[in-house]
């Protein structure tokens, strides 16, 4: 279990996509497309076009984080459409079962998320069938959020859990990482880190990835 960095493009600039990813690419682990539909967060991103456009900018995993109220209806779509990695939110999804395996016979990876304020325990029965759980470090709509550093006890939770489980599933965390807090979140259990605005502001990303990797590691 390595730890990886996710470059989040919701802070990047859309006139430039291709640059944007170009700039970042060579150091980047992987990718978050960040779905929302102004309805299961209160902000409205982008879907399925934009997950199109940047399968074709990179050969680098994407993961899909559906901040959407009806994940059951489009996950699959989501790893049709290129997504190597489609996560689903906990909160929002009516039949998770049937939703991974529905993401798995698309040629999908099933990740699951809790958001602050949700039981880490909700996502306990279904370690059997995920690849990831993403446990958010901010309330899920908006980047350049600060890091709640609450939620480091549900990482610690989530690890201790799949440790029993003797399956090899990623922790991701999202929101508010930044060197300070990628080391707390990697002690706590945490192996995929998204980072989304200390990168894009950063003037030196790869430098900013760099320093990312490096706090996670200590
Ligand atoms: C929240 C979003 C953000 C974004 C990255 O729904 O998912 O967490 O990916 O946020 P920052 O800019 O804090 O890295």
């Amino acid at each position: 279990m390595t730890n990886q960095i996710v470059v989040s493009i919701l802070d990047c600039d859309f006139a430039h996509l291709a640059d944007e990813v170009a700039s970042v690419d060579e150091r980047a682990d992987r990718y978050q497309v960040d779905v929302m539909d102004g309805h299961f967060v209160p902000n409205l991103s982008f879907g399925f076009p934009i997950l199109k456009t940047m399968r074709g900018l990179t050969k680098r995993p994407l993961e899909a984080d559906l901040m959407i109220s009806n994940p059951d209806e489009h996950a699959a779509r989501f790893a049709e459409a290129g997504a190597d990695l489609v996560i689903i939110h906990v909160e929002a999804s009516q039949k998770p079962r049937q939703t991974f395996r529905a993401i798995r016979e698309a040629g999908g990876r099933p990740g699951i998320s809790i958001s602050p304020g949700t039981d880490p325990a909700a996502i306990r029965d279904y370690l059997d069938e995920v690849d990831m759980v993403l446990v958010m470090t901010v309330a899920p709509g908006f980047g350049g959020q600060p890091f709640l550093d609450e939620r480091l006890q549900a990482v610690s939770q989530v690890r201790e859990w799949i440790t029993e489980t003797g399956r090899d599933i990623d922790v991701e965390v999202d929101g508010g990482i930044k060197p300070q807090t990628a080391a707390k979140a990697a002690a706590a259990g945490a192996n995929l880190l998204v980072s989304g605005t200390f990168i894009y502001r950063s003037a030196n990303r790869h430098q900013a990835i760099a320093e990312l990797r490096q706090s996670a590691a200590r």
